[in-house]
């Protein structure tokens, strides 16, 4: 049974979805793997190590036939699946609303595909759940990139010249990227406060030692739907957190944004008028960015100037980490081979009623599968 890694095409995309790691693991198997080559270059991977891990190395003409599972990042071009053979197991974050036309061609050439970012959030599967993984390294990375456009210091410093102090730091959404934020600003020495729809992360950010900020005076709120995701909320509530928002946005020098709604654009949280109120030299760096932004401004792929105010909105945040971030989403999909492996058949074995192959297959037998996408 023979697995084939793809190297990455999209563009600014450094992560590869196998590690020697991973592929001494699936060789231990009983599998063989082949990688295309140069598949680990910008993650700091070179062929040999690969080599050296058990792996063949070939071009994707070469990999690509007789694999049953294929491996990768962000979903390929579904026309080089062409040499791959029906009935394929294609791995990978496939984006199957925004990039419906694909998951249509995959189909059409008779490939299974399945969407990794679409796992249950269920204890199970934590260990495959690479929107966690990859968030999480994302979250730490904003506080850096929020450093690195700063023109000042994170902790309070006292030197002979006098006393530095503490940068103030907002954190915004207390998901995984949220949380990772939070320990990052702390750990740099900075004051940290935090505020989420959801109720339950209030514990969270205090026992993180930030401060929680929350609209707690608007009825029948929890902010906690389906799956432990944020709800939209209210017109009511998102008044009030606005007005709570403008006082507190003032006095901050870097605001971390990261709120998402599953299935909805992210939710507008910081406008214009709230970034004049900042002290020029402020830093707001928008994780949502690539779902359409919580901040007004804040434009995809670029660091903007608002009122003295930067707007970082880099694109793909965990490639940014692509060595690490490789290395936890390639131990995700090892994850989800091994538990769905048939050890003595030695192939990969997806029951239909299974929660999370129910969850993730997106095409089989030449159809679409997916409930969400009927
Ligand atoms: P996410 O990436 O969907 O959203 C980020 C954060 O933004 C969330 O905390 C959300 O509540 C918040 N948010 C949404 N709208 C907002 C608004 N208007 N203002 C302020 N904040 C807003 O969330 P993520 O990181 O994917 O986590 C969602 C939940 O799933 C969490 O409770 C997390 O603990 C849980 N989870 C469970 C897992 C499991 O059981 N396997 C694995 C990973 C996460």
């Amino acid at each position: 049974m023979k697995i084939a890694v793809l190297k990455e095409e999209a563009e600014g995309e450094r992560r590869v979805a196998a590690t020697p790691e991973t592929i001494r693991k699936l060789i231990a198997l009983g599998a063989t793997v082949s990688v295309e080559a140069g598949a680990g270059q910008s993650a700091s991977i070179v062929d040999e190590d690969y080599r050296a891990a058990g792996a063949e190395i070939g071009e994707r003409t070469a990999i690509l036939p007789g694999a049953a599972i294929i491996l990768c990042v962000q979903g390929p071009d579904p026309a080089i699946l062409q040499d791959a053979a029906p009935g394929a197991v294609l791995i990978g974050t496939l984006n199957p609303i925004g990039e419906r036309a694909r998951v249509d061609a995959y189909a059409a050439t008779g490939v299974e595909a399945l969407a990794m970012e679409w796992m249950p959030r269920i204890t199970r599967a934590q260990s495959m759940d690479i929107l966690s993984s990859q968030s999480n390294l994302a979250g730490y990375k904003a506080v850096l990139d929020a450093a690195a456009e700063y023109g000042r210091v994170f902790p309070m410093m006292m030197t002979a010249a006098g006393t530095v102090t503490a940068a103030r730091v907002f954190v915004m959404g207390v998901g995984v990227a949220g949380l990772q934020a939070i320990a990052t600003a702390r750990r740099l020495g900075a004051v940290v406060s935090a505020t989420d729809v959801r109720s339950a992360t209030r514990e969270q950010i205090e026992s993180l030692g930030a401060k929680a900020i929350f609209v707690d005076d608007v009825q029948g709120i929890e902010g906690e739907g389906a799956g432990g995701y944020a709800t939209e909320m209210s017109e009511d509530y998102k008044a009030r957190q606005a007005e709570l928002v403008s006082a507190h946005i003032a006095k901050q020098d870097i605001v971390i944004t990261t709120a998402l709604i599953p299935g909805k654009p992210a939710p507008r949280l910081i406008t214009d008028a709230q970034i004049a109120t900042m002290r020029p030299g402020s830093v707001i760096v928008d994780l949502a960015v690539e779902q359409g932004g919580n901040v007004e401004g804040s434009e995809l792929g670029q660091i903007v100037e608002r009122h003295g105010v930067r707007i970082v909105g880099h694109r793909n945040v965990p490639s940014r980490l692509a060595a690490d971030a490789s290395a936890l989403y390639a131990r995700n999909l090892y994850n989800f081979i091994a538990a769905f492996w048939d050890a003595e058949g030695k192939h990969l074995s997806l029951p239909a009623d299974d929660e999370i192959v129910a969850g993730t297959r997106v095409t089989q037998n030449g159809k679409v599968v997916n409930s969400r996408l009927a």
